[in-house]
């Protein structure tokens, strides 16, 4: 009896996992249920393939191989500790390897076993950044002309860069900031403390607090001396001088000064833009591969863009770029996590009267209606990421879709231990967040079934990962140009 028991068992699971995966069983009324969804919402799939047109001009591989090694180079990290890869792994879509970033004083390792003081929000994925028409989670780097591509009224940042800038795109914009960043790259100490392998760097914070602003230059940005600094460190290796002739200068190899801070932003966008990340399983489905999706994902995908309402803020056309996010700022209500602030912690003091919130938002505004707001995440290749919002509060897709459906249940319930937060983050406040007030799409509970969850969660986990962010490893160089050591990274075959 027990053994029929088991068979029967057995039996059903086989028939459950054929149902679930087997995309011939989804029948044309599934498939045709969901073509028409995604024309409705104006979703192509061809979002990847339309880049080099934005663009205007094909990618430089010269400019994006320099970028590469850029993006691993600590060089631009001023004590030589940490580079863009050190928060933006490989192994994790060249997105945090923690839920919460540990930029500058780090132990050396990119991965779970990465250890020093703690940021304040968790990296994002960089692949497909060059589609967002507004960076981070707080949106506060924008294409005023709501496309990325689109530089005619400018890609606006707020103090203490304070500039409206005239780069070819907003990706590119953004790819030196992270050196003046004191607790990314930069570090705390000038010249006496701490002189970095690269010799005394004489440089002055750009706090944004009473230094005169340097005078800009010709696509809008001051130069801060902590970016001079950096490019006299590049300007001192030959090899660069090399590269960046080849990618900027027909070959020849430039001069000692002749590397400049925009040729660095335009390598390094160059080279995130070469990433692929957006051709997953709702992309194919999109262009007509009815196959590319399982029966659970389309269900799943007809929930998102239906009963559930995710679209009306994980959007997809237009200004969205067909990026699952409407770049606007909305209260969601998630947890707060905080490392606290000394050695050991975090280096970043956080807000409010306990120094334990993020008042997302406000933070650059000042506007204290706009506390506690972030921009919709965009969702595309999340299935690498280990932890979710923000602050990484959540430990899986589940967990921070489930909190969308009871956002007062969700912190009710909060435990960090079932999110894998590191025993280092301590949760914040959450009434201060819920009194502000949650966004009137999910202030009351979405109803669903166990089974449409599992659905919904399999679409966005599944039918929205490019395979490709899985072979990013392949990106990491042996060495880099500086000679300084490359990270460990975790997962990269390498643990
Ligand atoms: C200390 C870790 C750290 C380092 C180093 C770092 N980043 Fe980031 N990066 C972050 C965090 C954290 C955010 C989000 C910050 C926020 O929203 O407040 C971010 C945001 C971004 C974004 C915007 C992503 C989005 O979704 O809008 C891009 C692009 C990016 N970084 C590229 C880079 C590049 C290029 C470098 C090197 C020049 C770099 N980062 C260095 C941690 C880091
Ligand atoms: C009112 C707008 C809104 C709606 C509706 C909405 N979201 Fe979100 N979502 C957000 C915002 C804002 C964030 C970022 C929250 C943060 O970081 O604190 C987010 C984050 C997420 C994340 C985590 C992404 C990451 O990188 O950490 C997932 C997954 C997600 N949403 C899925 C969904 C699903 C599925 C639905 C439909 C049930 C949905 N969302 C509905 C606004 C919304």
């Amino acid at each position: 009896m027990r053994r029929v028991l088991t068979w029967c068992a057995v039996l059903a699971a086989l028939l459950a996992a054929t149902v679930g995966t087997s995309p011939r069983q989804s029948g044309p009324s599934l498939d045709a249920q969901l073509a028409e969804v995604l024309e409705a919402a104006g979703f192509t799939g061809e979002v990847e393939a339309s880049l080099e047109a934005r663009l205007g001009r094909p990618l430089d591989p010269n400019k994006a191989e320099l970028g590469r090694l850029l993006f691993f180079d600590n060089i631009l990290g001023l004590h030589g500790d940490n580079s863009c890869a050190g928060c933006h792994s490989p192994a994790f879509g060249f997105g945090d390897s923690q839920p919460m970033a540990i930029g500058v004083d780090n132990n050396g390792v990119v991965g779970p076993g990465r250890a020093g003081p703690r940021n304040q929000r968790r990296s994002p994925l960089v692949a497909n950044t060059e589609f967002y028409p507004a960076l981070m989670w707080t949106a506060r780097f924008v294409a005023l002309s709501g496309d990325p591509f689109d530089n005619s009224l400018g890609f606006q940042f707020p103090p203490p860069e304070n500039v409206v800038a005239t780069t070819q795109t907003l990706l590119q914009a953004q790819g030196s900031l992270p050196s003046t960043e004191l607790v990314e790259m930069a570090g705390f100490t000038g010249i006496t403390a701490n002189p970095g392998p690269f010799g005394p760097a004489h440089f002055q914070f750009d706090d944004g607090h009473g230094e005169a602003l340097p005078a800009p230059d010709a696509t809008g940005f001051h130069n801060f001396p902590i970016q001079d600094a950096v490019d006299a460190r590049l300007n001192a290796i030959e090899a660069y001088r090399v590269l960046f002739g080849t990618a900027f200068n027909g070959g020849v190899p430039l001069p000692p000064g002749g590397i400049t801070i925009a040729m660095r932003r335009e390598a390094i966008a160059e080279f995130q833009m070469s990433l692929p990340g957006a051709d997953a399983p709702i992309d194919r489905f999109a262009r007509g591969d009815h196959d590319a999706m399982t029966a659970k994902q389309k269900r799943g995908a007809l929930l998102f863009f239906g009963k559930a309402g995710c679209v009306a803020c994980h959007a997809v056309a237009g200004p969205a770029n067909e990026m699952f996010s409407d770049f606007e700022l909305h209260r969601i209500g998630g947890p707060q996590l905080f490392p606290g602030f000394g050695v050991g912690l975090g280096n970043v003091i956080f807000d409010g009267p306990g120094a334990n919130e993020d008042f997302g938002v406000e933070q650059t505004t000042g506007d204290p209606t706009l506390r506690y707001m972030f921009r919709t995440a965009p969702l595309r290749n999340l299935a690498v990421a280990p932890a979710f919002f923000h602050n990484g509060a959540f430990g899986s897709i589940e967990a921070a879709i489930e909190h969308h459906l009871d956002v007062i249940d969700s912190v009710a319930d909060y435990d960090p231990d079932d999110n894998d937060v590191p025993a280092d983050l301590s949760v914040g406040p959450i009434d201060p967040v819920l009194a502000a007030g949650i966004d009137p799409l999910l202030a009351s509970p979405i109803s669903l079934t166990r089974k449409e969850r599992n659905e919904l969660t399999a679409f966005v986990a599944q039918a929205l990962l490019d395979e490709r962010v899985l072979d990013f490893c392949d990106l990491v160089p042996a060495s880099v140009p500086s000679g300084l050591p490359v990270a460990l990274f975790q997962g990269c075959g390498e643990d």
